[in-house]
């Protein structure tokens, strides 16, 4: 299987799935795209071999079609088989979706369907949640919505900030999206579940 890897930023998420697809892994990274030139996920991936292509989306304002279209024309000469977002920031319509209906995941830093969006960590313990987590989950047009392929928890301790909550949710996101990738590109749709 050939893995196209969306990022917006520092990419850790991206690092630790390149990391994870060697030897008789059914994946491989083909290119990582990324909104913003500056991210600095790029240099991860060039250091470790993987094309890049930067698509940004300002210049096309508020036409998510014409930014999607120039998505999929960036991706196309690399033929991906599946699309891995992680850490990537720009919401994506129903018509770049779609078509990768079942071929498409995300990871979303909640325990999904609790705080769906941004901020979660914050609305975690602004809800006195004693436990938090992350989830990695098929895409669909619905935002942090679709089939969950697995979950990762994490206690909060009385003592969390937004910055220790969200590094304890990180650690585990590391953990469970190759994971995940893994079972996935197999065939293998059996949630994993990690505590
Ligand atoms: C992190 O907050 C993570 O929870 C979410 O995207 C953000 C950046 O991740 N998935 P990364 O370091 O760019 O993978």
């Amino acid at each position: 299987k050939r893995v196209a890897i969306f990022i917006s930023g520092g990419g850790s998420n991206m690092v630790k799935l390149l990391e994870s697809m060697v030897g008789d892994h059914p994946a491989r990274a083909c290119v990582v795209l990324s909104n913003d030139p500056q991210a600095k996920g790029l240099e991860h991936a060039e250091a470790r071999g993987v094309p890049t292509e930067v698509v940004r989306h300002h210049p096309f304002g508020k036409d998510r079609a014409a930014f999607e279209h120039a998505i999929s024309g960036a991706i196309a000469p690399y033929a991906p088989d599946l699309i891995c977002l992680a850490g990537f920031m720009r919401k994506l319509t129903a018509e770049f979706v779609d078509p990768w209906r079942g071929k498409m995941l995300n990871i979303h830093p909640s325990l999904l369907p609790k705080y769906k969006g941004l901020h979660t960590h914050a609305r975690a313990l602004e809800a006195g949640d004693t436990v938090h987590g992350c989830t990695v989950h098929e895409v669909t047009p619905a935002l942090d919505d679709g089939p969950i392929l697995g979950q990762a928890r994490v206690p909060v301790l009385p003592d969390d900030t937004e910055e220790t909550l969200a590094a304890r949710v990180l650690t585990q996101e590391h953990l469970l999206y190759p994971q995940v990738l893994a079972r996935f590109a197999s065939g293998d749709r059996r949630p994993v579940l990690l505590s």
